[in-house]
């Protein structure tokens, strides 16, 4: 195979390159025959939720519906429903209203010791975390993993989650209904969980989280408060991501300076 520059280009590269594009899963053993399929507008009728069985020789595809407020009403009513983290989980896997659930393998709803007092919330799984069904298990969780050895802790002694439970597809950011609609389960998860100091991993996490757009650089390293849907109030730290670390490893400095204030604060 060759590149329009005639450079030779090798399968690896090519799947390198599909990789970091998003595209790590084939999805049908067979190509699609793109041309014998149904034209676009007849495509587009077969996804919706009311539409009959495909007519004879069209392709039904497996696009996603589009989540709605109705949806996240429903995923209020059920959070609320459940009295324990197992019940929790149980409603979350059963949830259908969230599209995300449709390409994710697994739900990932927590890993850690629920008991703890210390709770880290992320922004959603990754292609690991999909695949082993646990939150923060590829590079930025053994990163993270580190951070938490740094302040004598480990998954026996922290409680981990992220606002989305299922992987958004290529690792892309979960879109704002797509967050709304698993507010009230990380919400609740908190709830139940019920820890001395709460912890929002990243960016994405504080603004659910603290319903705000600030940017992370100015909330990191300040005390927040979490308020639950009972009305007790947790102190929550915005913290920089992992992934950013890897990315930024001078920045590393300011997420060392934080997790001193949580331990600091744990041992209060
Ligand atoms: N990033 C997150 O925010 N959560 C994970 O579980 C993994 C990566």
């Amino acid at each position: 195979m060759t590149s329009v520059s005639d450079k030779p280009v090798s399968l690896a590269d090519v799947l390198a390159f599909y990789l970091e594009a998003g595209v790590d899963e084939p999805l049908l053993e067979q190509a699609i025959d793109r041309f014998a399929a149904t034209p676009p507008r007849a495509r587009v009728e077969a996804v919706q939720p009311t539409s009959s069985a495909p007519a004879p020789g069209r392709v039904q595809q497996a696009v996603p519906v589009v989540p709605d407020e109705a949806q996240a009403a429903l995923a209020r009513e059920r959070a609320s429903r459940a009295s324990s983290l197992d019940e929790l989980r149980e409603i979350m896997a059963n949830f259908e209203g969230c599209n995300l659930r449709l390409t994710a393998k697994n739900l990932v709803f927590a890993d850690g010791n629920p008991e703890a007092d210390l709770m880290l919330v992320g922004e959603a799984p990754g292609r690991d975390e999909d695949i082993e069904g646990l939150p923060f298990v590829g590079k930025s969780g053994q990163l993270l993993d580190r951070i938490l050895a740094a302040i004598g802790r480990d998954r026996q002694s922290a409680y981990i989650a992220n606002v989305v439970p299922w992987r958004p597809p290529g690792n892309r950011k979960p879109t704002p209904i797509e967050t709304e609609i698993c507010r009230p389960f990380i919400e609740r998860q908190i709830e139940l969980a019920d820890p001395k100091v709460l912890v929002a991993v990243g960016a994405s996490s504080a603004h659910t989280l603290l319903r705000t757009n600030e940017p992370i650089t100015r909330m990191r390293g300040n005390w927040r408060t979490f308020t639950t849907g009972s009305g007790k109030e947790i102190p929550i730290m915005p913290t920089l991501h992992p992934a950013y670390l890897l990315r930024t490893p001078a920045h590393k400095k300011l997420v060392w300076r934080d997790f001193l204030e949580i331990k600091a604060r744990l041992n209060s």
